[in-house]
């Protein structure tokens, strides 16, 4: 396990900072362009464990994919009915996107596909897409009573159907309509509140005809699909973004610019909780890429009052509690989160991990069945604390670090290659 130290910050952060591109959108990129007729240029593809997992698992399907630089991809489509049976497992290492994005992939096969990870991702719940696909007439199995990783698929003559999903969950619903791609019907999902919408997004830039109201996504059935202009050019990742966003917030007199961030409206709902708390962040230069809104995000200090998160807004912004928790520590009141039980089944049961690990720096932080309550502002104090293999905790609490009295020690720092390899560079060239 690699320790990171990390010291207080002793002047105002300034200047622009450039983030990795987007996760979430790098998987699908990569995904779609195996499955559409002719080539695909990807252009800042996001270099990292999970997304070259969801390559490797692509090569092993028979896709032919070059990368001529760590962040360009070519890959060379051959269609829908391309794919070939795996000789070997299908190693999705620990990302929960490669499993559950695959699996609906492979649920259109009509061949044995076996989907395994690291033991962090044999503890994440599968039976939420495994159940789905089966009713659109795959067969899957599963460890522990069919709920948890591997996964063994053996897909083909797949039916469409017409589903609401228990939780929002943008993978689960990805799964779904990329098995509808293969199906011999239409496919409806219904979610119960707004969840990241990239796939529906990029399936109309491929030209695939998806209808698109407010929680309902409708999929006919296609032959094959084609990039018009052979190119996707990936954004900075907004999650990324937001461990900047907040240590500008609350590092006296700051001010920065993070450029050519997306900013798609399901994933900003942190930018909503923030313009409550007092600091509104400017959006500049807004303008549209490959069917994803970008922009240039100017934040300045502020002070911080506390607010209340409401289910809704939680799937919009539901991989930066984390970080928002760091901001909560410093906002006047008591912050509270609710219907937001999903962060336990992250990549660390975040919840408890954030509770244990901010307190040990401080705060005042009390955990919840669906969320939590922090109380502030209070003072943060180093600690030595630990990153439960959760990339954005371990990026969260260097951040809580940077702004609290005395040096800070993140054990398991490794765990950050998962979205942000040059996470350290970046603080670094920051805090210096
Ligand atoms: C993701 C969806 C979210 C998110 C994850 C990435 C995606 O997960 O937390 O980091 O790329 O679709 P859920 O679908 O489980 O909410």
């Amino acid at each position: 396990m690699t320790d990171f130290r990390i010291s207080p910050i002793t002047h105002p952060l300034r200047g622009a900072i450039s983030v990795p591109a987007d996760k979430s959108i790098s998987h699908r990129a990569a995904i779609l362009s195996a499955l559409a007729d002719g080539d695909t240029r990807v252009e800042n593809f996001l270099p990292s464990q999970t997304t070259h997992a969801t390559v490797n698992c692509l090569r092993a399907l028979g896709t032919d994919i070059e990368q001529p630089d760590a962040i360009t991809l070519i890959v060379h489509g051959s269609g829908l009915r391309s794919l070939r049976e795996p000789s070997d497992i299908l190693f999705c290492a620990g990302s929960g996107t490669t499993m559950r994005l695959l699996a609906g992939v492979c649920a259109g096969q009509d061949f044995l596909s076996i989907l395994d990870g690291t033991p962090a991702l044999k503890r994440r719940p599968m039976a939420r897409v495994a159940e789905p696909l089966r009713a659109m007439g795959a067969a899957i199995l599963a460890r522990d009573d069919n709920r948890l990783p591997p996964l063994a698929i053996r897909g083909g003559a797949l039916h469409g159907i017409d589903y609401t999903l228990p939780v929002a969950s943008a993978q689960v619903k990805s799964a779904i309509l990329l098995a509808g791609l293969f199906a011999d019907s239409p496919t409806t999902v219904r979610e119960p509140s707004l969840s990241r919408d990239h796939t529906e997004r990029m399936l109309s830039a491929y030209g695939v005809e998806i209808r698109n109201s407010k929680f309902e996504i409708r999929l006919d059935p296609i032959s094959k699909f084609r990039m018009p202009n052979l190119e996707i050019k990936i954004p900075a990742d907004f999650s990324s973004a937001a461990f900047f966003i907040v240590a500008a917030l609350l590092a006296p007199d700051s001010e920065i610019c993070l450029e050519h961030v997306g900013v798609n409206p399901t994933r900003t709902g942190l930018l909503d909780a923030l313009a409550r708390m007092g600091a509104p962040v400017q959006t500049e230069n807004p303008r549209e890429e490959s069917g994803e809104p970008v922009a240039d995000l100017t934040v300045r200090t502020a002070e911080l009052r506390a607010t209340q998160v409401p289910g809704a807004e939680v799937p919009r912004m539901i991989d930066e509690f984390p970080i928002f928790a760091v901001a909560a520590t410093q906002a006047q009141g008591e912050t509270l989160v609710r219907d937001a039980q999903e962060l336990r089944v992250k990549e660390s049961d975040r919840i408890a991990t954030l509770a244990q690990e901010l307190r040990k720096m401080g705060a005042q932080i009390e955990e919840r069945a669906d969320g939590f309550v922090i109380a502030g502002p209070t003072p943060l104090h180093a600690a030595r604390v630990a990153a439960h293999n959760d990339h954005r905790l371990a990026m969260s609490l260097a951040i809580a670090g940077l702004l609290a009295r005395g040096e800070t020690v993140v054990e398991g720092w490794e765990c950050v290659a998962d979205s942000f390899p040059d996470f350290e560079l970046v603080i670094r060239a920051l805090a210096r």
